[in-house]
């Protein structure tokens, strides 16, 4: 069988997990796992169903893991991603099924932020989400063999994973462990400032289609007016990250912590570029691979 790769990164809330594994993913021609949706659509699936003492109800939310399929697909990228802080490297957009159902936005709806932690806080569902994880990453290796086409350099084949507990639980024995970390309040300003961006999409699109609905015949004339979402202000949000963090850190089953043999990477002061070419280069060495951005 082919050699194998596993890159585990962990962090806290919005320290830039999941944006520097796709990058890394992209970069190494490696499959892409983001955990944490798979937790937040075992949210979803609770409030669906008007669960809100998760620890009341958990056998049924557990049974509903299990019979729900989650799908991860990653849309590879090449051209500038949307936000101006990835700089010029290209991040691959992700796309979450559950069931077959679109719930890219609806997972990251602050009803689910609000509480995907406690979900998370339950063995049992951890227990589910486990194997599901590991399923997932033995497919995404195949795959991402199967992309590798000639296979380039004698790259193995490989996944990135990002979450809370991936270098201490889900893959004790990964080659490459990373812990991100930035300052509660540079990963504050940087969520508020993603939201800015959608909010000026979303704009955008609305003048776009009142342009379009104005040109159109006249019966149609009092179309649909959805309001602007208002978004938290960079306050709420560093409260919102921190009672994450907090509940994160402090669970008793596979908390968040840094694993001992963890490479740890403070990104407060470091460019996207910066970081992910760390990764990948260290990633490189590891598998006896020249490394292609030594000088950053
Ligand atoms: O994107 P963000 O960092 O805000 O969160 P996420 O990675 O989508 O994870 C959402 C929540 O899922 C976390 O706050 C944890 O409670 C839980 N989670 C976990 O417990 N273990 C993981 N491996 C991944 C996520
Ligand atoms: O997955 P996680 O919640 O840890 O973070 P994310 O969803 O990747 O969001 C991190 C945000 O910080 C993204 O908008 C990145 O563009 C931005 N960022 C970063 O990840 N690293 C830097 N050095 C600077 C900004
Ligand atoms: O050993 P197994 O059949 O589960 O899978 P493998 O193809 O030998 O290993 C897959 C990847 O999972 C390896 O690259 C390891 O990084 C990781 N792994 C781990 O971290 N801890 C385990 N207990 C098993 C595998």
């Amino acid at each position: 069988s082919r050699r194998n790769f596993t890159i585990a990164i962990d962090g806290p809330a919005a320290s830039g997990k999941s944006s520097t594994a796709r990058a890394v993913a992209q970069e190494l021609g490696f499959g892409y796992i983001d955990s944490g949706s798979i937790y937040r659509c075992a949210t979803l699936l609770a409030l669906r169903q008007n669960i809100t003492e998760i620890s009341k109800h958990t056998d049924d939310l557990v049974a509903m893991i299990l019979k729900s399929t989650v799908e991860i697909k990653v849309q590879p990228s090449n051209s500038l991603n949307a936000m101006p802080s990835l700089g010029r490297l290209a991040v691959p957009e992700v796309q979450v099924l559950l069931d077959g159902e679109d719930v890219s936005g609806e997972i990251r709806k602050p009803e689910v932020n609000r509480m995907v932690a406690k979900v998370a806080s339950e063995s049992s569902v951890r227990e589910a989400v486990l194997g599901i994880q590991r399923s997932m990453a033995a497919r995404a290796k195949t795959r991402s063999s199967q992309n590798q086409s000639a296979n380039n350099e004698g790259m193995p084949e490989g996944v990135v994973m990002d979450g809370r507990d991936i270098g201490t639980t889900i893959f004790p024995n990964a080659e490459l462990k990373i812990y991100l970390d930035a300052s509660a309040m540079a990963r504050a300003i940087r969520r508020w400032d993603e939201m800015n961006n959608q909010l000026k999409d979303t704009k955008q699109q609305q003048k776009q289609q009142k342009q379009q609905q104005q040109s159109a015949s006249d019966a149609q004339k009092a179309g649909s007016t959805t309001e602007a979402p208002t978004y938290p202000s960079v306050e709420e949000i560093a409260r919102e990250l921190e009672a994450r963090d907090y509940a994160d850190i402090n669970r008793e089953h596979s908390p968040l912590r840094i694993a001992s043999d963890a490479v740890v990477i403070d990104n407060t002061n470091l460019t996207f570029e910066q970081q992910v070419y760390t990764i990948t280069d260290l990633a490189r060495e590891r598998m006896g691979i020249k490394p292609k951005h030594a000088d950053l």
